[in-house]
């Protein structure tokens, strides 16, 4: 059986490649440790040779097994599983990749000056450009525009390729940010859609799950770890009249999330979510700010909730399915069970700000409901 393993060094190759498939092993020819030439050269050989990309590692061995079935289900024990797949940390350095969905704006466009000012290499997906990203990006050759339609799902595999055009390789880290909120053409209470289910839920829901999804295959067949965070909404663990829509799809993604808490040791990529309070971002348009009393005074800036997602995204304290909220009063873990209300403003939940805010929120709605009595009485 050959063996890929990746490691920093050979010393750390020995001892990874000792404890990991010694117990395993009859008998261990020598193991070889490659340097980063005859990887690469190596690597060449077998894209040449089948056109996909080598996976990462850094020196390769053979050795006997007993049966193959013992080697396969040595891997599935639990115990292997959880110390060797536990989450671990993922600094976004030069060497790695940060896929954003949402990029050119808001929260997703902090994020990916964040990841670049890390020295990180940032492919990002959106709809479409904006001026702001256009003039940082300008001249950078770290960073990867790529226009996509997230609802659309071919669009994920034209991102796939852009990568391994241009880095040979696959994301180490995912930044999904593309989201929308009661917009014009997807909104429960004005009704526009007709025929083929909500957009909004295409974008906010299966968007993100579709693309974690990905994200797992991809990090499989490359052999490689990766990291995942979804940007959620303290919409997500509280409901608003005024938004029903988009709340539901909130909770969906923090349902998702919980619900892959032990998938690490089966994936090898760790997956988590940031449920932020309000954020001073382009999302609320001028409709918006009015129905929902919007004050910059009473809003998060977009880095704010940047720099909460790559702690998630790089620190292994974090671990998979962490539910991670961020307000103006501060940051804290969701417990599974058992959530105390947020108190801060800006999260939906403050009764004085709800009271005071409630006409310009429901008016929207009263004046809609009105126009489909057409004179009948309830
Ligand atoms: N702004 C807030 O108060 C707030 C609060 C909590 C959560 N969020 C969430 O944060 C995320 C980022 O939002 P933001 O506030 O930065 O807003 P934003 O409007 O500035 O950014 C959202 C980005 O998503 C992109 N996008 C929308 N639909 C797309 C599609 N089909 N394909 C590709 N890209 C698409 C947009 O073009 C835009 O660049 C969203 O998921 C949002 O729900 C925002």
């Amino acid at each position: 059986m050959t063996v890929l393993a990746s490691c920093l060094s050979e010393d750390g190759f020995n001892k990874y490649r000792a404890y990991e498939y010694g117990p395993l092993a009859t008998h261990l020819t020598p193991f070889k440790y490659h340097t980063a030439s005859e990887q690469n050269a190596l690597g060449r050989k077998m894209f040449e040779a089948t056109r996909r990309s080598p996976p990462s590692y850094a020196g390769m061995g053979d050795f006997w097994v007993r049966k193959y079935e013992d080697f396969e289900a040595a891997f599935l024990d639990p115990i292997h599983r959880s110390s060797k797949m536990a989450s671990i940390d993922t600094p976004l350095d030069s060497n790695k990749i940060l896929l954003i969905t949402g990029g050119a704006s808001g929260i997703g466009l902090a994020l990916a000056k964040q990841a670049s000012d890390l020295g990180a290499k940032v492919l990002v997906a959106d709809l479409r450009s904006t001026p702001e990203f256009e003039s940082w990006a300008q001249g950078k050759s770290n960073v990867l525009y790529v226009q996509s339609d997230v609802s659309h799902w071919p669009d994920f595999l034209k991102l796939f390729a852009a990568c391994e055009r241009k880095w040979n390789d696959v994301p180490d880290a995912y930044g999904i940010c593309a989201g929308v909120f009661e917009p014009p053409f997807s909104n429960f209470w004005q009704d526009p859609e007709q025929d083929k289910g909500y957009a909004e839920v295409d974008i906010n829901v299966s968007h993100p799950i579709k693309l974690t999804r990905l994200a797992i295959k991809m990090s499989l067949k490359h052999g490689k770890r990766a990291s995942v965070c979804i940007i959620a909404s303290i919409a997500g663990l509280g409901g608003s009249i005024a938004a029903p829509l988009y709340c539901a799809t909130k909770h969906a993604i923090v349902g998702f999330v919980k619900s892959m808490t032990a998938s690490e040791p089966f994936t090898g990529v760790k997956i988590t979510t940031i449920c932020p309070g309000l954020v001073a971002t382009p999302l609320f348009t001028d409709d918006k700010k009015e129905q929902y009393s919007f004050h910059e005074n009473k809003a998060l800036k977009p880095s704010d909730v940047a720099t909460g997602m790559l702690d998630l995204i790089q620190k292994k304290e974090f671990g998979c399915g962490t539910v991670y909220e961020i307000s103006m009063a501060g940051t804290r873990v969701i417990p599974e069970w058992n959530v105390a209300a947020p108190s801060a403003e800006g999260t939906g939940q403050n009764e004085a700000e709800m009271a005071a805010g409630m006409e310009a929120l429901v008016g929207p709605i009263r004046e809609k409901l009105r126009s489909e009595m057409k004179g009948s009485k309830l």
